[in-house]
């Protein structure tokens, strides 16, 4: 199995890496989302990530688990229950604890079942306009099923708050309102690089990839 090398670079005082492929590797990733594609390609480079577009996979994969890990394993199962090869899929949730942690689990659908980002953010907004607190974490679970069937997880956690109001064009999803405590712009003024820098979804994948280092290497 190919390796990437992971490196950190204090000066930047904050947790930051980047993936430095030695060996191409060649992994599934089960996702609909091009931004999330975009995302992982760029934070590996070098792999062979195939996508579910690439692999002409069009079926929605129902997330009907009430965690992060449950949803997470079910999207790299049924991939790999359908193609047998190594892969890994991930979910993630926005939580707000003024709002007894919502929207969680539920962040693609907080505003209903027809719900986008526009009408998400919206949603939150409002239900955010008499609370003081408005600190906020996303967080990512990756489920990575290796080419033998053996699931395993790894998590990644950004602090931050919420805006009043949008900011910003990049990236997708609440990006917009979402401030990490590093720095002072939003997620959507943040170039792809720099956002994975220090996203939930960029340090998940700094474990994963350290975990394909130590394991996965033959
Ligand atoms: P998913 O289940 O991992 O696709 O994520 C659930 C929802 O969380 C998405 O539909 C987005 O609304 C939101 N989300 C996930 N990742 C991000 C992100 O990196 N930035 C902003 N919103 C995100």
């Amino acid at each position: 199995m190919p390796i990437s090398k992971i490196k950190e670079e204090p000066s930047f005082g904050v947790f930051h890496f980047f993936a430095e492929i030695i060996f191409a590797m060649d992994l599934i990733f089960a996702s609909h989302n091009d931004h999330k594609c975009r995302e992982i390609r760029a934070l590996l480079p070098d792999a062979h990530v195939s996508s579910l577009k690439d692999l002409n996979f069009t079926d929605e994969i129902p997330e009907t688990g009430t965690t992060l890990e449950a949803n997470a394993a079910i999207k790299a199962q049924r991939i790999y229950d359908e193609f047998g090869k190594a892969v890994f899929a991930d979910d993630t949730g926005l939580i707000v604890p003024s709002l007894n942690n919502e929207p969680g689990v539920y962040s693609a659908r907080y505003a209903g079942e027809n719900a986008n980002a526009e009408s998400n953010m919206a949603k939150l907004l409002a239900n955010l306009e008499q609370q003081a607190d408005r600190s906020a974490y996303f967080e990512t679970v990756i489920c990575f099923i290796n080419a033998k069937g053996e699931q395993h997880f790894f998590r990644g956690r950004v602090d931050g708050e919420i805006l009043m109001h949008k900011h910003g064009e990049e990236g997708f999803g609440y990006d917009p309102i979402f401030k990490p405590k590093e720095g002072n712009r939003s997620f959507a003024q943040m170039s792809s690089i720099e956002k994975n820098r220090i996203s939930h979804r960029g340090r998940a994948l700094a474990a994963f990839i350290q975990f394909l280092q130590s394991t996965e290497k033959n």
